[in-house]
């Protein structure tokens, strides 16, 4: 299992400080949607410059133009690159197209898809390589924790990685390690603990304990 940390609401400066201090702790750094919505590729750009043997996904949450945004994100140095689920399949294939041409990967991030194992069949089948459980922020705020899809996802999907997201951290990372997803995201769980580096340490201890 990968630890993904995700960079939201922080900035370019504090997220390469952040990052310096617990790269020993994290596979894969996320590029997170504020952070992207705040400064275009420029982190993507400066996390690849400083962190060149790093994974490092650029959370776009892509909705339409899927080849010319995965295609954005894959020249500034991203391995992986997200799209939305509830978008169309041509979006999907046009982001997988892009990562194909230059041997990265798409995530699809399955926020709001109401009949996951129908969309997990689609979308497996329209070739992306990757399927990431989300609870979003809003949701997380009215109780709402991606356990249950995680587990509906793990019974089917045939071949794409499958990761998760949704306000997980120290105190819940046993629950959703039980159920082996191969990427574990991490957020608020590092970047808003009272220690950070502590956080990361942790996580990281725990995660690679459950294997
Ligand atoms: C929000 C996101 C976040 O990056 C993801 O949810 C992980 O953060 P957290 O662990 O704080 O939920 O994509 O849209
Ligand atoms: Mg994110």
């Amino acid at each position: 299992m990968k630890l993904q940390l995700a960079l939201d609401d922080i900035t370019l400066e504090d997220a390469l400080e952040l990052v310096e201090k617990v790269k020993d702790y994290i596979d894969i750094i996320e590029v997170g949607t504020p952070l992207v919505i705040e400064e275009g590729m420029r982190p993507v750009r400066a996390l690849r410059k400083h962190f060149p043997d790093k994974e490092i996904l650029a959370d776009l949450k892509i909705m339409d133009a899927g080849y010319y945004e995965t295609e954005e994100a894959l020249k500034a140095g991203a391995d992986y690159v997200t799209v939305l689920g509830v978008t169309d399949t041509l979006t999907v294939k046009g982001c997988v197209e892009a990562a194909n041409a230059y041997g990265k990967e798409v995530v699809v991030d399955m926020i709001c898809v109401s009949d996951m194992p129908k969309r997990i069949a689609e979308l497996e089948d329209a070739g992306v390589h990757g399927l990431s459980v989300h609870i979003g922020v809003d949701q997380q705020a009215a109780g709402i924790e991606p356990i249950d899809d995680l587990r509906l996802m793990k019974a089917h999907t045939r071949k794409a990685k499958i990761s998760v997201a949704g306000g997980i951290n120290i105190d819940t990372i046993p629950m959703y390690a039980k159920e082996k997803p191969d990427v574990m995201i991490v957020g608020g769980g590092i970047c808003h603990a009272k220690n950070p580096i502590v956080a990361a340490k942790e996580i990281y201890e725990a995660l690679k304990g459950c294997e």
